[in-house]
């Protein structure tokens, strides 16, 4: 049955996205002033993931671990099995997986990136290739730890910003024919697909092209391995976008999706709003393959790292991944506001995908060059004049080369995250008018550089500065246009 809320239809004729949900805990949230947001970004190395949430007004870092859950996974948190081994919850949270993935054998860990470790210690050897649609930061690095080589092979007109492919996370099939030809099927570890492709703005598959993939995996005797932490959102747009599925049960595209791979993992910060993850598959020998790194870095075999109560809601998270009016919330509050801001001339990512709202930093700061990271330069300019935290996924997320030179990123994207059922419509108006008013003041955003540069994955914990004092200007014209005005 269709619930979503774009099924609701407003006298007015304007499109507005509907909260399918009331709210009944809240958390008082701090707006607190411009001079304030400046110190706090300053001291936290102009850096989004180093500010304090209590500096932060409206926190769309990620929706990892962020979605909102729901009263039903919140009460199933009480009868939490605590037991090191044969833990109730888990079978419970076993049973859930295999009614919505179709997978039997069910591995528990910790998050998204120690299925990763898993997957990638079990099934790379050094100097194989793995082909996706599109990298990962924590998947990329796994692999390349292992040894493997990561081939991103998505369509050529994938990473263009303005578009009305509804596909754009797809495989290019002629790619991939040709990475089996160069390399030889016994070089490739596995084919990897990722479910409404993270860091290229959330952008969906088609059935088809999972189809398609199957194929060519099965005619080379080749793994087909799932990434489903966004797996929901993708469904939704498959039954949105797909002629041949409007009509299907979100339950039966997430079967047939994961009908198609050999072996499906997933961070359950997002899929479920809960915390931990999962590695799933129906071949037992893949199972026992993973399972003695299971235990010995995650936990025994019915826990995986999660707390019990964790587990529970996981159980319950799963199973309202299939229901409509759980997964069409993000991507309806999205598309609010990727069409205000388009309709406004403000550079984003279209069509509008799952997991945020994500600015095409190049297009909005033009005058800042790609080594000054203007993805990083926005999303602080964007928290200063509005207290909302984005993330940066541009060349401060991805690695320097072998020879330390930085590698600049196909895309410089400032990503605003709508956690599942967290933010309201009014919310979402406050961040399109602040992003406005960003963009008709741009001129004023300057570049930023490192001070301090971990090695590895130095987006997380790396510290930069402006270059120049334009913090201080754009403070001083968003004074003058909003006098005391948070
Ligand atoms: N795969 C995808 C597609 C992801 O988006 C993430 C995490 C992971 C794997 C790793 O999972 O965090 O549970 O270890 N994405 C988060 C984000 C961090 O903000 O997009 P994890």
């Amino acid at each position: 049955m269709t619930n979503q809320s774009s099924a609701v239809k407003f006298y007015s004729g304007e499109q507005i996205p509907l909260e399918l949900h009331k709210v009944r805990i809240v958390q008082k949230l701090f707006l607190r002033p411009i001079e304030e947001r400046k110190v706090a970004v300053e001291e936290a190395g102009f850096n989004t993931f180093l500010l304090n949430t209590k500096d932060i007004f409206l926190d769309m870092l990620t929706d990892s671990g962020t979605n909102a859950m729901s009263d039903n996974q919140v009460s199933s948190m009480l009868q939490a099995d605590d037991a090191y081994a044969g833990s109730q919850s888990f079978y419970r949270m076993e049973e859930a997986a295999r009614e919505v993935f179709g997978k039997h054998y069910v591995l528990p860990v910790h998050q998204g990136r120690a299925a990763e470790n898993i997957v990638s210690q079990v099934f790379i050897k050094k100097g194989e290739v793995i082909p996706m649609n599109y990298h990962f930061t924590t998947t990329k690095e796994h692999m390349e730890l292992n040894g493997g080589k990561v081939l991103e092979i998505y369509k050529d007109d994938a990473l263009d910003i303005k578009s009305t492919k509804p596909f754009k996370g797809n495989i290019d099939i002629d790619k991939l024919k040709a990475v089996f030809e160069k390399y030889g099927k016994d070089k490739v570890a596995f084919v990897r697909m990722e479910a409404s492709t993270n860091l290229i703005g959330g952008q969906p598959f088609s059935m088809q092209n999972m189809r398609d993939v199957k194929a060519i995996c099965d005619q080379n005797d080749t793994m087909m391995v799932l990434d489903a932490s966004l797996i929901g959102e993708n469904a939704y747009f498959i039954k949105q976008r797909e002629e041949e599925f409007k009509n299907a049960e979100i339950k039966d595209i997430l079967l047939e999706m994961c009908g198609y791979a050999d072996l499906v993992y997933f961070s359950s910060r997002k899929v479920s709003s809960t915390r931990g993850g999962g590695i799933l598959t129906n071949s037992k020998d893949l199972y026992l393959k993973m399972r003695d790194l299971l235990v010995l870095y995650e936990g025994f075999l019915t826990y995986g790292g999660m707390s019990v109560r964790e587990i529970e809601a996981m159980a319950v998270g799963l199973k309202e991944t299939c229901d409509d009016t759980v997964i069409s919330q993000s991507p309806s509050f999205i598309k609010y506001a990727v069409d205000n801001l388009d309709k406004a001339g403000v550079p984003v990512i279209t069509p509008a995908g799952a997991l945020g709202c994500h600015i095409d930093a190049m297009g909005f700061l033009p005058h800042v060059p790609q080594q000054e990271y203007p993805a990083g330069a926005l999303a602080s300019a964007l928290y200063i004049i509005s207290g909302i935290r984005g993330m940066e996924r541009g060349t401060i997320s991805s690695v320097r080369d072998e020879n330390g030179d930085d590698v600049l990123a196909d895309v410089e994207l400032l990503r605003l995250a709508f956690p599942r059922r967290v933010f309201t419509l009014s919310q979402t108006m406050f961040v399109v008018d602040r992003v406005k008013w960003l963009f008709d003041n741009r001129e004023l955003v300057g570049g930023l550089q490192w001070i301090e540069e971990p090695p590895l994955l130095r987006f997380f914990m790396g510290r930069l500065e402006a270059i120049g004092d334009w913090p201080e200007k754009l403070m001083a014209k968003f004074k003058e246009d909003f006098g005391d005005s948070l």
